[in-house]
C-alpha cells in the first residue's frame, strides 16, 4: 500500500457564477469538512476565487486556479498572475489542461514556463498530461506522455518538484463518459511514475501524486482508486454538484 495521501480535485471550468460558487462551495463544506484522509481541492473560475476563497479559509478543502500567467506583472492584458492567485487564498494551479492544449494551443515550452512561475511562488503545479483519441488508436500513447513529461518539467531539480501533482488525463476521456479501463488508467500512471524516476530519481517517483482525470464519478471512484500508481482524481462534470462531488471525496 503506498502511503501518499489521495487528492480529490474539482475542476469546475468555465461553469458557475459568483453566486453559485459560493454556494456550491459552503454546501461542500457542509458535507466534506470531516474528512482528515483525503486532500480536497476545488478550482473554480477566477472570476469566484476571492469569494470562495473566504468561505475555504481555514478549512480542508484547498483553493485552485485553472491557469495561470507566467509573467509575474506587466501590461499582459487579460492575464491572471501567481501572486494574484495567492492573495484569493489559492493553493493549488492546473497547469496544462487538454482543453488549453487543444482549444487553446497552448504549448509544451509555455507550460514548462507556467510550472516554473507556480513553484517559485510557492503555489502548487498541477500538470495535466495526456493522450487524444487518435495518438491512442495509433499506438502513440507512451510517446506523447514522454513528451509532455520531458518537455514540461524541462530544467527543473528534483527538490523544485517536490509539491509538483501531475494529472493523467486521456483526453478522449474527458467529459465523453468513456473513462479509461482500470487497467489503462493504471497503465499510463505507472509509465508516468517510471519516467519521473527516470528523470528526477527514485525518491520523487515515490512520493509523486498523480491523479487520474476523464469521467470520473461516485459510481468509478472506488475502483480507479484501487489502482497502485493512482493517487487520486482531477474530477470535471461529477466536481459540479456538491452532493455528487462529496460522494467521490467519500469514496473509502
Ligand atoms: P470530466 O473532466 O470529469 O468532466 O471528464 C475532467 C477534467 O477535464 O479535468
Amino acid at each position: 500500500m503506498n502511503k501518499r495521501t489521495p487528492l480529490i480535485a474539482g475542476n469546475w471550468k468555465m461553469y458557475k457564477g459568483c453566486r453559485q460558487a459560493v454556494e456550491t462551495a459552503k454546501t461542500l463544506l457542509e458535507l466534506a469538512s470531516e474528512v482528515k484522509d483525503v486532500d480536497i481541492m476545488i478550482a473554480p473560475s477566477f472570476t469566484s476565487l476571492y469569494l470562495v476563497g473566504n468561505i475555504l479559509k481555514n478549512s480542508n478543502i484547498k483553493l485552485g486556479a485553472q491557469n495561470i500567467c507566467y509573467q509575474k506583472e506587466g501590461a499582459f492584458t487579460g492575464e491572471i498572475s501567481t501572486s494574484m492567485l495567492l492573495s484569493c487564498g489559492c493553493r493549488y494551479v492546473i497547469v496544462g489542461h487538454s482543453e488549453r492544449r487543444e482549444i487553446f494551443k497552448e504549448i509544451d515550452e509555455n507550460i514548462n514556463k507556467k510550472i516554473n512561475a507556480v513553484i517559485n511562488s510557492g503555489l502548487i503545479p498541477v500538470l495535466c498530461v495526456g493522450e487524444t483519441e487518435d495518438q491512442r488508436d495509433a499506438g502513440d500513447t507512451f510517446k506523447i506522455l514522454d513528451k509532455q513529461m520531458e518537455l514540461g518539467l524541462k530544467d527543473f531539480f528534483a527538490e523544485d518538484l517536490k509539491n509538483l501533482v501531475i494529472a493523467y488525463e486521456p483526453v478522449w476521456a474527458i467529459g465523453t463518459g468513456k473513462t479509461a479501463t482500470d487497467e489503462q488508467a493504471q497503465e499510463s500512471h505507472k509509465f508516468i511514475r517510471e519516467k519521473i524516476e527516470a528523470q528526477f530519481g527514485k525518491s520523487l517517483a515515490e512520493t509523486i501524486r498523480i491523479l487520474y482525470g476523464g469521467s470520473v464519478k461516485p459510481a468509478n471512484i472506488k475502483q480507479i482508486m484501487n489502482m497502485p500508481d493512482i493517487d487520486g482524481a482531477l474530477v470535471g462534470g461529477a466536481s459540479l454538484d456538491a452532493t455528487t462531488f462529496s460522494e467521490v471525496i467519500k469514496y473509502k
